[in-house]
């Protein structure tokens, strides 16, 4: 693998060929606490969120609030106290909103409590064009006015009053966001076709103890009588599903044997299921699972699909791994129309895979060897690390950055399962990894 002279982003150097094996512990889902901390503002009280993950989106997001007059008190890295009576400004800077996506659910938070918000439209991302237009849709049926100029989104309400809401699409983000500025509206609000992801439950939840009026989250119809005010709560974030997953994948991908402890067994259904055609072993207790992998993988197909079907956010994971099945495998992208660019990304490490359309064709090799990678996202950028750990050799892993939008003390944890991983800034720090892990 050739060096480089200037390493200018952090970087994971990876040797791999070693089963990982032992305990880890799940932290907080990062897609329920962004918007848990954005609805947080929605009260007057003050408000602690506990099972915080600490991950750069979550950070960035607090960071986004305390501009606008929101008071943050990171009480540790996985508990914030949350005081929104002191907004002054609804307006949320692009600078901010060009960060972190999610600050989308500024838009509802600030709507339901203000009857106002301005936020910059958000940009795409790596994965697919990302288009709000639901988001809009229902904040409109909920009696908002809203304009899109000079790439602010503005919405605008005399009153907020009730309505019955059909989704063109299954969407999380627009789910969350309408729930939200509707748990203050007046009267009822119904969004049919709603997405059942255990995230959309856990926001559901938590504005429900802070007073809200919210039945039926998980379901295809969620109802919603508004509220006048919201009051104080403690809330603890759900375990996170995806990165649950992901190192249930770990185990599969290096033939290791895991115990994935402080998750909610339900959550992974689909990502056992799959397991289990693959040849793995799955074990269940109340709030972990264990899973042992298999020395040879067996193919299968996988189509992402809206929970409870096989989550999008898994799909790269589930992708590395079956490229080193015994067979051919199919996996489409139901969800998102750009997330197979880790594609190009493990082919330098000997994958066979050939995309059409939303279908990636696999075709499963031996062993991948190691090479020098760059996360294209978030959960490629994982899978790839899952491929790096399998891989004969030293693989380096580039834009780690990306990786720690969504994956607290990633390396730390991996290493406790005997991976040999650690997150390099230097070309000497690189140099250093692999004489020092060279196989004797
Ligand atoms: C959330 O994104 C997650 N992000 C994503 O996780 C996840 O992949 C996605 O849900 C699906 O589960 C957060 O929660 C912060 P959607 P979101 O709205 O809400 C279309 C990760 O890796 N759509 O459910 O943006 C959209 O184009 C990230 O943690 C519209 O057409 O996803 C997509 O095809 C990546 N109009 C589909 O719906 C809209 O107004 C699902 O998107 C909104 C969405």
């Amino acid at each position: 693998m050739s060096s480089t002279n200037n390493i200018d982003m952090d970087h994971y150097m990876v040797r791999g060929g070693k089963p990982l094996m032992g305990e880890v512990t799940i932290g907080g889902a990062k897609n329920a606490a962004l918007a848990i901390i954005a609805a947080a503002i929605m009260s007057d009280e003050t408000v602690t969120i506990e099972n915080l993950p600490d991950v750069r989106d979550i950070n960035v997001l607090l960071e986004a609030m305390s501009v606008i007059g929101v008071m943050i008190d990171r009480v540790d890295r996985h508990t914030v106290k949350i005081n929104g009576s002191q907004v002054r400004n609804v307006n949320i800077e692009y600078e901010l909103i060009k960060r972190i996506r999610a600050s989308y659910y500024l838009i509802g938070a600030l709507l339901g409590k203000y009857r106002q918000a301005e936020v910059p439209l958000p940009g795409g991302c790596n994965i697919g064009s990302r288009p709000i237009d639901q988001h809009l849709k229902g904040f409109r049926a909920i009696g908002a006015e809203v304009s899109v100029e000079r790439g602010e989104i503005i919405a605008k309400a005399e009153r907020l009053v009730g309505a019955h809401i059909y989704m063109d699409v299954v969407t999380v983000g627009a789910t969350i966001n309408i729930m939200m500025a509707a748990c203050m509206a007046e009267g009822k609000t119904t969004i049919e076709n709603a997405a059942k992801e255990p995230h959309v439950v856990d926001v559901a939840n938590f504005l429900n103890s802070m007073g809200a009026d919210i039945k039926g989250a998980g379901t295809d119809v969620i109802r919603i009588r508004g509220v006048e005010k919201l009051h104080a709560a403690t809330y603890s974030i759900i375990p996170d599903q995806i990165e649950a997953g992901t190192f249930m994948f770990a185990a599969a991908i290096t033939n290791g044997d895991i115990l994935i402890k402080n998750v909610i067994p339900k959550h992974l259904e689909s990502i056992s299921s799959k397991l289990l055609e693959m040849g793995c072993v799955i074990e269940e207790f109340d709030d972990a699972v264990r899973v042992k992998g298999t020395s040879t993988l067996r193919s299968t197909n996988i189509k992402t699909l809206p929970y409870p079907g096989f989550p999008t956010d898994m799909q790269p994971q589930a992708g590395v791994a079956l490229a080193l099945s015994e067979g051919t495998s199919l996996v489409t992208e139901s969800i998102f129309e750009n997330r197979f660019k880790y594609v190009d990304e493990i082919t330098r490490m000997g994958a066979t895979i050939k995309v059409e359309g939303n279908t990636a064709i696999i075709t499963g090799v031996k062993r991948y060897t190691g090479a020098r990678v760059s996360s294209p996202d978030l959960r490629a950028g994982a899978a790839l690390v899952l491929a790096a750990l399998s891989a004969d050799g030293v693989s380096m892993i580039d834009d780690v950055h990306l990786i720690e939008r969504g994956y607290e003390d990633f390396e730390v944890k991996l290493r406790a399962l005997g991976g040999c991983i650690e997150k390099c800034s230097s070309d000497a720090d690189m140099q250093k990894f692999t004489l020092k892990t060279a196989v004797v």
